[in-house]
């Protein structure tokens, strides 16, 4: 099969189906409400759907604990419900690729009940399974995971531990053993055939492990990464699933990663070697920790963004594919966060100016919902109102732990996933327009300001500022494959790059300062203004001004 590599002039919206839109009024979204807001993201001009697991799940991770790859959740609809949504998107020419979390499953997938409860089981290989130490009254080993604590549980009161990177409900599978492998390539089929066009990998760059599965020298965080980050057969394995199921298709694959360097990055996204078309790599989200832990608040610089954007758009000029995003469902929203102003006269201009800084960078663009209107972290009050298992775990952990406490404080609230999941505003009555009835995860009312009916109505909001940008996507090739080049690289307040193909030039210029600054680019007058969030054009640039600009040399 051909590929079109379609995904580099693609605009992909990341929906999380619980909190996008309510169809049945139960307060949980679903497919039919993803159905009925179709129109809305034609308007916004996407052209690909990212969207969050649907399948049958005991949602402890909100269905990244997957017990039933074939099946959808039942509260979020039936197969014919997907296999109607799917067919309404592409009659609206909007792709759709699926989360495919084959890391783990749930602890109630068949082949997890199976694998425990009966040694001689034929699941029992596809699961990750070690004896104790002390007999069985110690884990295997000391390392930790994404969510905190051990990643063993042991098996009952037997002498045995399984290995879980994330909560003890999501059991790691064995990707040595080929039979895990022949079911991952016969569920990448079942949703190719159904006519997906293709997969966002949860954490895939965790499948393969080394297999000592010794202990490691303690670690604050993520103890024994590197057994399970790059492991040694991911590599192979991917290019495995390629050959045997991506390259009968049409589609397009992005992988999750985790701590992911350049070289790691180039060697996963590098079109020859047929593995994956791009990666989520975290290095520019990561700007505000400390070690890349979230939790390690570190202040926000400019310069340090644009660098670590500016690597990868080097990195992987002509060597790779990037993957452009600010928001997912794992990271708090961009309203208020890299050097944007979260409420007041300016946070609009700010938020229009941070887009543009990435709207236009090589790669495919993702827009996480909601990213577009412009929507707030919650700042819940109580810990009671938040629902995350991974911030639940770290709460219990703090609670119990003074020096973890200490290090972590309240920013365990702000940079809570929750943050990106209250569900998503269509007007500003009472549950948002998600719902006629209380949403599982409501946002605060002083926040029902950012909505999409209100967007709509406003010539100048943040959504239109999307679609703008969407359209010139579509308009100048320039910006699917122009050379970037960073310009003013030690400037703290501005963001400033060329792209550039052939005989055209895109300039982007994006300031982060609060006040007026006067713009270092001496030759303006040789460019078109194509975008900007102030009117009049003038020569000091305003608050966040930011200006989008084309020259044909
Ligand atoms: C990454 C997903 O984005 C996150 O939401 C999930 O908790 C973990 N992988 C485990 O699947």
């Amino acid at each position: 099969m051909n590929h079109t590599n379609w995904y580099k002039t693609a605009v992909i919206y990341q929906i999380y189906p619980r909190s996008f839109c309510d169809g049945n009024n139960d307060g949980l979204g679903d497919i039919p409400g993803i159905i009925s807001k179709l129109d809305y993201l034609k308007e916004l001009g996407v052209n690909c759907v990212w969207l969050s697991p649907v399948y049958d799940s005991p949602q402890k991770d909100n269905g990244y604990d997957i017990s039933n790859y074939r099946d959808i959740y039942k509260p979020f609809g039936t197969l014919d419900d997907f296999k109607l949504m799917l067919n309404e998107m592409h009659k609206r020419g909007i792709r759709l690729i699926m989360d495919l979390v084959v890391n783990h499953t749930s602890d109630q997938h068949e082949w997890f009940k199976s694998a425990i409860s009966d040694k001689n089981s034929p699941y029992r290989d596809y699961y990750i399974i070690r004896k104790g130490k002390k007999n069985g009254k110690k884990p295997p080993n000391n390392w930790s995971g994404f969510f905190g604590g051990s990643t063993w549980e042991r098996i009952g009161d037997t002498d045995e531990y399984y290995l879980h990177l994330f909560t003890k409900e999501q059991p790691d599978l064995n990707w040595e053993n080929p039979k895990v492998r022949d079911e991952v390539v016969d569920i990448l089929r079942y949703w190719l055939d159904m006519g997906v066009d293709g997969f966002r990998c949860d954490v895939i760059t965790l499948i393969s492990k080394k297999q000592d599965f010794k202990s490691r020298f303690p670690t604050l965080a993520l103890c024994g990464k590197d057994a399970y980050i790059m492991g040694p057969k991911l590599h192979t394995y991917l290019k495995e699933l390629y050959d045997r199921a991506y390259a009968d298709y049409d589609c397009m694959t992005v992988g999750e990663s985790v701590l992911c360097s350049l070289k790691d990055t180039i060697s996963l996204v590098d079109p020859s070697r047929k593995e994956l078309d791009m990666i989520f790599n975290f290095s520019h989200t990561d700007v505000d920790n400390y070690l890349g832990v979230k939790y390690f608040y570190r202040k926000f610089k400019l310069k340090r963004f644009k660098k670590r954007l500016a690597k990868y758009q080097y990195g992987l000029y002509q060597k790779g594919w990037n993957s452009l995003f600010l928001e997912n469902h794992d990271q708090r929203r961009s309203t208020g966060r890299y050097g944007t102003i979260e409420r007041g006269p300016l946070s609009i201009e700010s938020a229009k100016s941070l887009a543009a800084s990435y709207f236009f960078l090589q790669g495919t663009p993702f827009i996480y919902q909601g990213q577009e209107i412009g929507m707030r972290n919650p700042s819940f009050k109580s810990i009671d109102d938040y629902q995350d298992v991974e911030l639940k775990n770290m709460y219990n952990m703090c609670q119990k732990n003074g020096f973890v406490r200490f290090l972590i404080g309240k920013h365990i609230f702000d940079v809570s996933r929750d943050n990106a999941r209250t569900a998503m505003q269509w007007d500003s009555s009472k549950y948002v327009g998600f719902s006629k009835v209380k949403p599982w995860l409501l946002g605060t009312d002083d926040n029902k300001d950012r909505n999409v009916e209100d967007a709509l109505k406003d010539k100048d909001s943040l959504f239109y500022f999307y679609k703008d940008m969407i359209e010139l996507r579509k308009k100048y090739p320039v910006i699917i494959e122009g050379k970037f080049d960073l310009l003013f690289k030690s400037n703290p307040n501005l963001f400033i790059y060329t792209r550039t193909l052939n005989n055209e030039q895109l300039l982007v210029i994006c300031s982060f300062a609060k006040k007026e600054i006067k713009c270092p680019v001496k030759d303006l007058f040789n460019y078109e203004l194509l975008l900007s969030n102030y009117k009049e054009q003038q020569d000091l640039l305003r608050p966040f001004e930011c200006r989008v600009y084309i020259k044909s040399r």
